[in-house]
């Protein structure tokens, strides 16, 4: 193949894988200003998560606890019971340079378990669901620059009001900027319409250990969909379980407020992005979490959870359910901050600089007409169909733990399309 002047031969990639009353109530707010959905047969076992999730009790009620949890029985990181909520591997260079400079109180309320800020953000619109004291924010404010902005979105005042009281200052005297480009919003992520967040308002939806939290997943990810624009991408990591938890799990108050009694069977997660849009998952990062109080681990039995960080992109009409080669290839210009030699679109794809690289037509998607875009070159289009892309591949990174959705019998690395 004949490439830049050169003959070059391009290495194949493998390919991938009761309506709350609750408030929306603006603290300090700054309202900002889809493609249809994929459509597909709903499998008896959405419905049957549905009711599950409603733990034998209202909607209202599960946030009631959770609210509790996190704005009253938990002071700090250190009165948690399990790892849960903090099994991340330690954050990338860019976020621990950034992390120095946030508020002591901001990061001793930090209830994540991953990390959910990719790299190159610069001059996006970020939505952080569930930000609680605003760790995530405060990086992501650095890392967008002044003229990026931040939105979170908590329902649990307590955990806002942290976030709230350092905004100011930390913009101004430790980022430099004339005014703070954070805005946090009281509101649920089930009902960002009800938050005042307009349709394709976001470039990046990021989340941090919360969507396992919600009563109404489903609705969480079609309104995350809702508000990213086209070539948005929903980047953000939470806790996943290898198979459906029983009743007596799912209604435990502890195991839901340490993000285990609501963690999805990671099957019925890809099964509900692709409902409401997001066709072809792709896994990041996947983390076992150890839970080492020993009442806790017997209530759970032989379940085993996983801290996952993914990627969904919105790219509307371009994303298929299988992955299909039209013979395009991807080449990865190095551009992005602190991955100048390669990088990883997840856990089966590292693109390594100037190297064209075979792709199928969803992953060229991703990188071609998303806000990635900038970063990567895509040679041909979708003109010439070739059958379907070979999915086989090894994994690009080394998470060490087998994911849910590795052992499930997907088709490939990511447990999504391939
Ligand atoms: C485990 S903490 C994570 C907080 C933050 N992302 C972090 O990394 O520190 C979960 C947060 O999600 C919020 N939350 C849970 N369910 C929610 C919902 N349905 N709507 C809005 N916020 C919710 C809680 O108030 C809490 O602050």
């Amino acid at each position: 193949m004949k490439l830049f002047g050169r003959t070059a031969a391009p290495t194949r990639a493998p390919c991938c894988s009761s309506i709350s009353k609750a408030s929306a109530r603006p603290l300090s707010v700054r309202v900002l200003g889809a493609a249809a959905p994929a459509t597909m047969v709903e499998p008896a076992s959405i419905a049957e998560l549905s009711r599950a999730e409603q733990l034998g009790k209202d909607q209202d009620a599960v946030r009631a606890t959770v609210k509790e949890y996190y704005g009253e029985t938990l002071k700090t990181s250190n009165d948690l019971r399990t790892s849960a909520c903090t099994a991340c591997k330690a954050p990338p260079p860019a976020v621990r340079a950034a992390l120095a400079d946030v508020p002591t109180e901001v990061k001793e309320k930090f209830y994540g378990c991953g990390n959910p800020i990719p790299a190159g953000i610069e001059g996006l619109r970020v939505l952080d669901l569930g930000c609680g004291s605003g760790r995530d924010c405060y990086v992501a404010a650095k890392l967008v620059g002044e003229k990026g902005s931040v939105t979170g979105v908590d329902m649990t005042p307590a955990q806002l009001e942290v976030a709230i009281s350092h905004a100011d200052a930390y913009c101004r005297d430790k980022l430099g900027y004339g005014k703070s480009n954070m805005t946090f919003i009281q509101g649920e992520i089930e009902y960002l319409d009800r938050a005042g967040l307009e349709d394709s308002s976001f470039d990046l939806v990021i989340s941090n250990c919360v969507i396992n939290l919600s009563p109404d997943k489903a609705r969480v990810l079609s309104e995350c969909y809702r508000v990213l624009a086209p070539g948005g991408e929903m980047h953000f990591s939470d806790v996943y379980v290898d198979r459906r938890l029983p009743q007596s799990v799912r209604s435990h108050p502890v195991l839901l407020g340490e993000c285990l009694a609501g963690a999805l069977y990671n099957n019925d997660f890809i099964r509900l992005c692709r409902k409401v849009g997001f066709t072809d998952p792709r896994q990041l990062e996947c983390e076992e979490i150890q839970i080492h109080d020993a009442e806790l681990r017997d209530q759970v039995g032989e379940a085993r959870f996983y801290s996952i960080t993914y990627r969904l992109f919105k790219v509307p009409g371009q994303i298929e359910d299988l992955c299909e080669d039209y013979g395009q290839v991807a080449v990865y210009k190095g551009t992005i901050p602190g991955h100048s030699h390669a990088y990883d679109l997840d856990d089966h794809h590292r693109f390594v600089t100037n190297k064209p690289m075979l792709v199928c037509g969803n992953t060229a998607s991703m990188v071609g007409e998303s806000w990635l875009a900038p970063h990567f070159t895509i040679i041909g289009d979708r003109a010439v169909h070739y059958g379907q892309f070979d999915c086989s591949g090894p994994k690009t990174t080394t998470g060490g733990a087998a994911s849910p959705s590795n052992s499930a019998g997907a088709c490939g690395p990511g447990g999504a399309c391939c």
